[in-house]
């Protein structure tokens, strides 16, 4: 792999800023900030998940930084990251207040959360959040190979993150090829397809052969293509079970029909009809 590489026991990506990121993360879009978040991420961190995604846009900030601190776990054992809303001036002044949210001094990763008003338009405030230390890393969110390039035409730090819609239905090879290429590593979101993906019957069959859930496959497939994913669930059970991915491998010939399922043919794009 062009982008350093994962820990010997799968468990975190090397970037290539030297940080590791945690293979697995939980994310907490459209959950509520509130009871509901808290407790989600508190079982998370109960059942060792070292990786919790949230954003500006998720208006949940409060909540993980309280589950944080009630859960004892030190802060320096979990990997926090966040998004600046692109609609929004200054990523820098967004970053600071996202940390007074959280109740942290730092971020471990804060992404542009999408390419509005170009690439490269919040770039240099997203450089001055980690110049001021509000972040250990800076990456990137919902960009193609285009944007991408656009984007490391002028940048001063390149992004070390570019977190995607990726899963068997949407393996944007193409995309994932020029990422390692670029030493940016590939993020997955929605690895469930939102829970879409979940009852599809080529998943469905996979999973019965291996003796494990559809979502550990959908989760294990990321893994074995050295893509870290974030999974959201509020369900204790549901926590658990998305964790339980490490103590078994799918084979050649199962990644391989897992891979066949993809509908975007193999894209350098990040969606196929953006939101921005
Ligand atoms: N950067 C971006 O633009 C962007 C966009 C989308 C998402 N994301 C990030 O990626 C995270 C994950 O993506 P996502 O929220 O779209 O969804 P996802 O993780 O692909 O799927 C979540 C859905 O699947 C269900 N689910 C989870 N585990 C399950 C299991 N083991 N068995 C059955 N159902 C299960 C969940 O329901 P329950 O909660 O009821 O279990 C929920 O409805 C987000 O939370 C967010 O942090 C980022």
């Amino acid at each position: 792999m062009a982008t350093g590489s994962m820990t010997a026991d799968g468990r975190a990506r090397v970037l290539a800023d030297g940080t590791h990121l945690p293979t697995l993360g939980l994310g907490v879009w459209q959950v509520p900030n509130g009871a509901e978040c808290v407790r989600a991420v508190r079982w998370a961190l109960e059942f060792g998940y070292r990786h919790i995604d949230t954003a500006q846009a998720y208006g949940n900030e409060e909540s993980v930084g309280q589950a944080l601190r009630e859960s004892g776990v030190p802060r320096d054992e979990v990997y926090i990251t966040t998004k600046f809303m692109p609609g929004r001036r200054d990523p820098a002044a967004e970053a600071e207040q996202s940390l007074k949210r959280l109740g942290v001094d730092q971020v471990d990763l804060y992404l542009v959360h999408w390419p509005r008003g170009g690439p490269t338009r919040a770039w240099p405030g997203m450089e001055r959040a980690l110049e001021l230390g509000h972040t250990r890393s800076i990456g990137v969110s919902n960009f193609g190979v285009a944007e991408l390039q656009a984007l490391l035409g002028t940048a001063a730090v390149a992004p070390v993150v570019n977190q995607v819609q990726f899963s068997p239905f949407e393996y944007r090879h193409a995309l994932l090829e020029a990422c390692e290429q670029l030493s940016i590593c590939l993020e997955a979101y929605s690895p469930l397809g939102t829970g879409r993906h979940l009852s599809d019957p080529a998943v469905n069959a996979v999973a019965q052969r291996v003796g494990r859930t559809p979502a550990q496959v959908l989760l294990r497939w990321c893994l074995q293509h050295g893509v870290p994913a974030i999974a959201k669930s509020t369900s204790r059970e549901r926590i658990q079970e998305n964790q339980q991915i490490f103590d078994f491998a799918l084979s050649q010939q199962e990644m391989a029909e897992l891979d066949a399922l993809d509908t975007t043919k193999g894209t350098d794009r990040a969606l196929e009809s953006p939101w921005w």
